[in-house]
Parts: structure tokens; C-alpha cells; sequence
């Protein structure tokens, strides 16, 4: 068995993605990294190579939006001859405008990226890993998988569905008889490039709230370690996930952010006075609690 490891990293040329191949190079991982930004990923490559010179760095340009561009890092995570001991399956987007406003072909997108390009990538480690009897899988979710952060919305449902395939994988008896892990990680606010692509103003989001890149990277490496099965960083998080999870669903609403009552229309988000519950993503409807009780804002479960 080599000593030198091996991680593959989706969603390297920004935001937490980049963070993760920071890091695990730091740690001594030869990496390959994903996205299509290859520009991004040569940029990547070469800071890593300049800080860790014993460090190699394949650069896997690769749109995960379709089977047929996932197909590449498919035939890489296969390949047997320099297998991929850490997945860090993290490339994902979001939209700041309502499900019911925007395209379906955009909606079914961030599906396939949030949710069938991890899925995809995840099963195939596992076929690679479990008889090889070690391996890594990290699949970043998010808190908004807990319960219905997002109404309106196909973020949440996207990345949920991420945290049910990690946690049907982690627990599964094949997979720990195997000793390969499994693990969800999921953050809140996070410092990236996120907001922005997603056209969702930072403002929104107070100070307090947000983490950075890295300490999610760093605190999701340690509860893989630890063999947590998901792993929400930071005590604060983790609290607004018990919530979410374990709230009555007729009162998770009451956490919850709807997109379609705060997009202008232009699709650009506007909160009136803030944002609700002066909190950021997640944050309440209570900015819109006037129309609540006039039914404009409803949610039946
Ligand atoms: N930031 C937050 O507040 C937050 C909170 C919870 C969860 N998350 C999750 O964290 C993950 C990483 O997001 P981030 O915050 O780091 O956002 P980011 O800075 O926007 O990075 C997203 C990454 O995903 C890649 N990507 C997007 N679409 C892709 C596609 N079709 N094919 C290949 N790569 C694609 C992007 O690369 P290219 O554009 O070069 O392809 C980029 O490297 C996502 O899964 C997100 O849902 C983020």
C-alpha cells in the first residue's frame, strides 16, 4: 500500500472546495481537483505545488451538471492503478430566486449538481473502496438539509436528500464492516463565492453568522476522524439544526426563509427593514408577519 494518499476534491476552484485542497495538501494528500473553471484549478495547482513542491496536483476539468461530464472523474475515481483514498464531494450552487419563478431546466440542474452528481460520485467510490477495505467520502451538504430552511425552493430539497444518501451509506453494514467512512458535512453561512453566484446580497447575513471556508474544512476532517456520520460545524449551527430536525414540521416554517416572498420582480432579493428575524438564510418570515395571518403566506403540512 502506497503511503502517499490520494484526495479527490470537487468544487476546488473556489470557496470551501478550495479551502478542502489547501488543506489536505497541508496534510501531505497528492490531490486531483475538479470544477469547470480550469483557469481556477491551473491557479490552484500552482499556489499548492509553490507552498507543498512533494505535493502532485492532477487538474480535472469537468462539468458534474450531466452524466456525460461527470463521466471523467467517474473513470478517475475507477482508475485502480492511483486510487482515491479521501472523496470530497462538495461542488454545488444555489439560487436566490423562487423555484416557482425560475426555469425547470434550472432548478433540475442544481439537482443534478447538489445532488445526482454527489450521489453519482459517491457510489462509485464505495464499489472502489469497500473492496479495497479503506477509503474517505466526505458529501457536503448543508443545514438547510435539516428541515425546510428554504421554502421555495430546491436548495434544501437538493442538498437533504445528500444528507439521507451519506447517512444510508455511513451506517450501512457493508460499508462499516469495510472500514471505509461515510460522513455528511454540513455547514451554515459560509464565507465563499456562494451568495454571489446565487445573487443573494452577504448583507443579509449578519457578521456573527457567517464561518469561514477553512474552519469548515478543518472541523469537518476532524468528525470524519472522529467517525461522526454528519458533522454540522460550530455550536451555533448545530443548535439551528436540532431545531430544524427536530421542531414540529408545522413550526419549522417559522425558521424557515422563502424566497418567493423577499424576490422583487427582478428576481433580486429585497427585505424589507432586513432580514427577516435579523437572521440570514434560515432566518424566520416574521419580516412578512403581517401577511401571514391574511393567508398570503401559508404553509400546510
Ligand atoms: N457557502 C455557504 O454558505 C454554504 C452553506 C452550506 C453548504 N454549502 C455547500 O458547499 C458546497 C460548496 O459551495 P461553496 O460555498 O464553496 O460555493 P462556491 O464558492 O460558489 O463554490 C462552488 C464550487 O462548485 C463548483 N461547481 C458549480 N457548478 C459546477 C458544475 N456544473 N460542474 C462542476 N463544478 C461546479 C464551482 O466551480 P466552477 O464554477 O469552476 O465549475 C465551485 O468550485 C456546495 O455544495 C454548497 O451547497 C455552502
Amino acid at each position: 500500500m502506497s503511503a502517499v494518499r490520494t484526495a479527490l476534491i470537487t468544487g476546488a476552484s473556489s470557496g470551501i472546495g478550495r479551502a478542502a485542497a489547501r488543506r489536505l495538501a497541508a496534510e501531505g494528500y497528492n490531490l486531483v481537483v475538479v470544477a469547470r473553471d480550469e483557469d481556477g484549478l491551473r491557479r490552484l495547482a500552482a499556489d499548492v505545488r509553490g507552498r507543498h513542491p512533494a505535493v502532485e496536483v492532477e487538474v480535472l476539468p469537468a462539468d458534474l451538471s450531466t452524466r456525460a461530464g461527470r463521466a471523467p472523474v467517474v473513470d478517475r475515481i475507477r482508475r485502480a492503478s492511483v486510487p482515491i483514498d479521501l472523496l470530497f464531494n462538495n461542488a454545488g450552487l444555489g439560487h436566490g430566486t423562487p423555484a416557482t419563478g425560475n426555469g425547470v431546466e434550472a432548478e433540475l440542474r442544481l439537482l443534478e449538481v447538489n445532488t445526482m452528481a454527489k450521489v453519482e460520485l459517491m457510489l462509485n467510490a464505495l464499489q472502489v473502496m469497500i473492496p479495497r477495505g479503506r477509503g474517505d467520502i466526505v458529501n457536503v451538504s448543508s443545514v438547510a438539509a435539516m428541515g425546510p430552511a428554504w421554502i421555495d425552493s430546491m436548495y434544501g430539497p437538493s442538498t437533504a436528500c445528500v444528507l439521507a444518501a451519506s447517512e444510508a451509506m455511513a451506517y450501512a453494514r457493508r460499508v462499516r464492516a469495510s472500514g471505509v467512512r461515510v460522513m455528511a458535512l454540513c455547514p451554515g453561512d459560509t464565507r465563499t463565492e456562494f451568495n454571489a453566484r446565487a445573487r443573494i446580497p452577504d448583507e443579509i447575513v449578519p457578521r456573527w453568522r457567517w464561518l469561514s471556508a477553512e474552519r469548515v474544512v478543518r472541523a469537518g476532517l476532524e468528525d470524519l476522524r472522529r467517525g461522526k456520520a454528519v458533522s454540522v460545524p460550530s455550536a451555533r449551527y448545530r443548535l439551528l439544526a436540532f431545531l430544524l430536525r427536530h421542531a414540529p414540521r408545522r413550526l419549522a416554517p417559522l425558521l424557515a426563509w422563502d424566497l418567493g416572498a423577499y424576490a422583487d420582480a427582478g428576481g433580486r432579493i429585497r427585505f424589507p427593514g432586513g432580514h427577516p428575524a435579523g437572521g440570514g438564510k434560515g432566518g424566520g418570515d416574521r419580516g412578512r408577519r403581517g401577511e401571514r395571518g391574511r393567508g398570503a403566506y401559508r404553509v400546510r403540512t
